[in-house]
């Protein structure tokens, strides 16, 4: 007991310490990767140092050295809080939205900034999301069902869903298609033709809408030797995903359904809780 007791004493210990320093740093140095698809100019660091305060975010920084340093920095954002999905990036090796990560809870005086693995390269850091909107676009992401059609304003009813049926797809919905997933996905690159964890989640959120009639549709669109079987369920899609969506978890359920075994709830709510130990 006073050995635990102990150890959470060091901890918080450490944690104070790490505060303590946080409030007292200044400036940090951004290194942010340089290149340019257009002009050919090659692949390089620049590192700029930045002012910081606890709130700032690593966009701010990135901002900062743009607006004060090198307005040639290539950066792509919109929202700054989370919405828009624009702002996806490599931070310290991870795929993060640099408007969600503060500074603060990075360690170290430098931050290296690079742009998403498996997308095609455009400018510093930005890159291109052609194939994985394409992919997103490949799973017809909308609900398909002849009484949604608008052919007669009269007609027109509500769909009625229960707050079960909304609780199937919700999570997935909240995806903002920042492609933090697809860069951390290690099949897609090794296969530009699987579709991803974004999509296939999307497929899953379609697929479990009630109102969806496409059932049978959908899951022929994603069962071919590039498809969802790709996916060997390592995870690290939903480790680095800021909205928690959980794609691994859509993907596997979707796959459940595939084998026939998923119209039995009780195995669906086992998985899901097997997931959330993980
Ligand atoms: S599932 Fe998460 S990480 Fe992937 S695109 Fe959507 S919000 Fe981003
Ligand atoms: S769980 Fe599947 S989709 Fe997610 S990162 Fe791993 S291989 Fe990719
Ligand atoms: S700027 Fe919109 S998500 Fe970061």
């Amino acid at each position: 007991m006073s050995e635990t007791i102990e150890k959470l004493e060091r901890l918080d210990k450490k944690r104070k310490e790490h505060e303590k320093k946080e409030i007292e740093r200044s400036s940090i140095y951004l290194k942010i990767f340089r290149a340019n698809r257009a002009t050919g100019e090659q692949a390089h660091y620049d590192t700029v140092e930045v002012p910081v305060q606890r709130s700032t975010t690593v966009l701010d920084a990135l901002l900062y050295a743009k607006g004060y340093k090198d307005h040639s920095i290539g950066i792509r954002y919109s929202c700054r809080m989370a919405s828009c999905g624009s702002c996806g990036m490599k931070i310290n090796g991870i795929p993060r939205l640099a408007c969600y990560t503060k500074v603060s809870e990075l360690y170290g005086d430098t931050i290296t900034c690079e742009p998403l693995s498996n997308f095609p390269h455009i400018r510093d850091l930005a890159t291109d999301f052609t194939q994985f909107f394409e992919h997103h676009k490949d799973m017809q992401p909308y609900i398909q069902n002849e009484n949604a059609d608008i052919k007669d304003p009269s007609k027109l009813s509500e769909f009625v869903q229960s707050p079960e049926d909304v609780d199937k797809f919700l999570q997935f919905s909240y995806c903002i298609k920042c492609g933090c997933c697809y860069s951390a996905c290690p099949t897609v690159a090794m296969d530009t033709k699987f579709p991803g964890p974004q999509a296939l989640a999307q497929a899953y959120r379609y697929f479990a809408d009630s109102r969806d009639a496409a059932t049978e549709e959908r899951l022929e669109l994603v069962d071919d030797r590039h498809g969802i079987f790709r996916c060997h369920f390592a995870g690290s899609c939903s480790t680095v995903c800021p909205k928690g969506v959980d794609p691994a978890l859509g993907i596997q359920l979707l796959k459940g359904h595939m084998l026939g075994y998923s119209s039995n709830e009780k195995k669906i709510a086992d998985l899901k809780e097997r997931l959330m130990r993980k």
